[in-house]
């Protein structure tokens, strides 16, 4: 694992972007795995000026999000289909039908086998990840196996709280008891995965991340064994770190 520390927020999302823009550059038909939350924002602000900006394309690009709240049609201004579209794809030149959110109604079983086909068929070249306070990446919480692929899960009080006071107006029962998640094991396949984290919120989960034993308890730690993955964190977040 690569750790860059950055001051904050903002730098961080700079240096991710350039990295995100150097992938799309090289190849225009790269495969990227993106991710939802209050994390990436910054990072697609930056990507969308870098397009309007320096005319970077997304027109060949095809991408696969983690994951999506199961109950949530995609039209709902909560469902992470509708944040994509908000926060990145609304704004660059994406071609709608290379964009593929797991579905979180219809069946669920079936699309998410659908799921797993497509990314066997489409490695993804580079996996944007955020990371749960309980050390969650995608919906793949604590005692997620390790060679789980996209499935339903049942999200943990920790995570509906997190997201009620970030995403739902602190209105707990608002936030969807399940989700689909892409599991431990695509995440593994993608070549590089560029994980970011910000805020002490988040420090106890990076510690255990990089410093800690691998365990399914803090499913992150499976990252220890990935060969090309760099983390991107600020101050606050790499604050328990030792190494
Ligand atoms: P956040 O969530 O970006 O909203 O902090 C990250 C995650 O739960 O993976």
């Amino acid at each position: 694992m690569k750790v860059i520390i950055c001051k904050d927020k903002k730098e961080a999302s700079a240096k991710a972007c350039e990295i995100m823009v150097d992938i799309v550059k090289n190849n225009p038909k790269a495969i990227l795995g993106l991710a939802t939350g209050s994390t990436p924002t910054d990072l697609y602000a930056d990507m969308v000026e870098d397009h309007k900006k320096n005319g970077t394309s997304y027109k060949d690009i095809q991408t696969y999000n983690l994951d999506e709240y199961f109950g949530l049609d995609q039209s709902h201004p909560q469902s992470y289909h509708y944040f994509m579209c908000y926060h990145l794809f609304n704004h660059v030149d994406i071609n709608m039908e290379n964009v593929h959110v797991p579905k979180g109604k219809g069946n669920v079983e079936e699309e998410a086998a659908k799921y797993n086909e497509m990314l066997d068929a489409n490695p993804v070249d580079i996996q944007l990840l955020g990371i749960g306070s309980n050390g969650h990446i995608g919906f793949n919480e604590p005692g997620t196996p390790w060679d789980s692929v996209t499935h339903v899960v049942d999200l943990k009080q920790s995570t509906i709280e997190d997201n009620a006071r970030l995403f739902f107006d602190g209105k707990i029962d608002e936030v969807p008891r399940q989700a689909v998640s892409m599991g431990i094991a695509n995440i593994m396949k993608a070549k590089k995965v560029m994980l970011l984290a910000f805020g002490e919120g988040k420090a106890a989960a990076v510690k255990g991340m990089v410093e800690g034993p691998k365990t399914v308890d803090l499913p992150a730690s499976a990252l220890q064994d990935h060969p090309d993955c760099v983390l991107i964190i600020d101050e606050a977040a790499a604050k328990l770190l030792t190494k």
